[in-house]
C-alpha cells in the first residue's frame, strides 16, 4: 500500500522524503533541540538490515542519539540534503509515518543558488530505531530532507556529491 502510494507520487517531476519525526518544538528551545537520548544497536536477524544506496544498519553494541525534536522551522530552515531511490524498504517498512502535519504539503528547497518545490511522502522516525518497524536502521537525524534524484538535478548538483547543505520553507 505504502509502496505503491509512494510511486504514484513519485511520477511527479519532484518530491522528498523529509527526514524527522520529533515535531518542530516552537519557543522555548528555540535555537537548540538536543538529544533526547540513546538506544544501544543490536545486530540485525539475518536479511533484516538492507545496506542499499547509503541506508545503513544498526551495529551491535553502538549507541545511537535520538531527538524528541526537530529545529523550529522556519523561512530559512537549515538542514542537509541526501538522496534517496525511494525503492529501498527501508524506513517506509513500518505503518506510514506521514501523518504529521506536513505530508503531503509542499516545501522549498534552497541550494546550489537555486530553488525547487518538493512534496513531502513520508517521515523518518528520530525518536527509535533498531528494531523491526524501522528495517533495523539507526534513528534517522532531526535535520535532513532526503529528496529523489529530480530534486538533486534540478538543483543542478551530481547525486554523487551525497549531501548539499540547504535552506527550506513550507511553500
Ligand atoms: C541504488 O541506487 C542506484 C543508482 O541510483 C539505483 O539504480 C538502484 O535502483 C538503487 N537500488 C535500490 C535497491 O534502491
Ligand atoms: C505540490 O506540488 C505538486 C507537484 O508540483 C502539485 O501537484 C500539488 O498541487 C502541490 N500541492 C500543494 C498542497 O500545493
Ligand atoms: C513553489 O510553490 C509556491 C506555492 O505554490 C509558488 O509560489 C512558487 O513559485 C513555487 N516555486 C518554485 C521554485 O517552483
Amino acid at each position: 500500500m505504502l509502496k505503491m502510494k509512494k510511486q504514484a507520487i513519485s511520477s511527479f517531476l519532484i518530491l522528498v522524503l523529509i527526514l524527522f519525526i520529533g515535531s518542530t518544538c516552537p519557543g522555548v528551545e528555540a535555537q537548540s533541540c538536543k538529544p533526547s537520548g540513546r538506544i544501544k544497536g543490536r545486530k540485525p536477524p539475518p536479511k533484516k538490515c538492507n545496506p542499499v544506496n547509503q541506508s545503513e544498519c544498526c551495529k551491535e553494541g553502538v549507541f545511537y542519539q535520538t531527538f524528541k525534536c526537530s529545529p523550529p522551522v522556519s523561512h530559512q530552515t537549515k538542514a542537509t540534503l541526501t538522496i534517496n531511490s525511494f525503492e529501498k524498504g527501508g524506513d517506509g517498512g513500518a505503518p506510514s509515518e506521514c501523518d504529521n502535519y506536513r505530508c503531503l504539503k509542499n516545501i522549498t528547497i534552497y541550494g546550489n543558488g537555486r530553488k525547487v518545490n518538493a512534496t513531502v511522502v513520508d517521515e523518518c522516525d528520530s525518536t527509535m530505531g533498531c528494531d523491526s518497524d524501522h528495517d533495523f536502521q539507526p534513528p534517522c537525524p532531526n535535520h535532513v530532507v532526503d529528496a529523489s534524484k529530480a530534486v538533486w538535478q534540478n538543483l543542478g548538483v551530481p547525486t554523487h556529491v551525497g549531501e548539499l547543505d540547504i535552506l527550506w520553507s513550507d511553500a
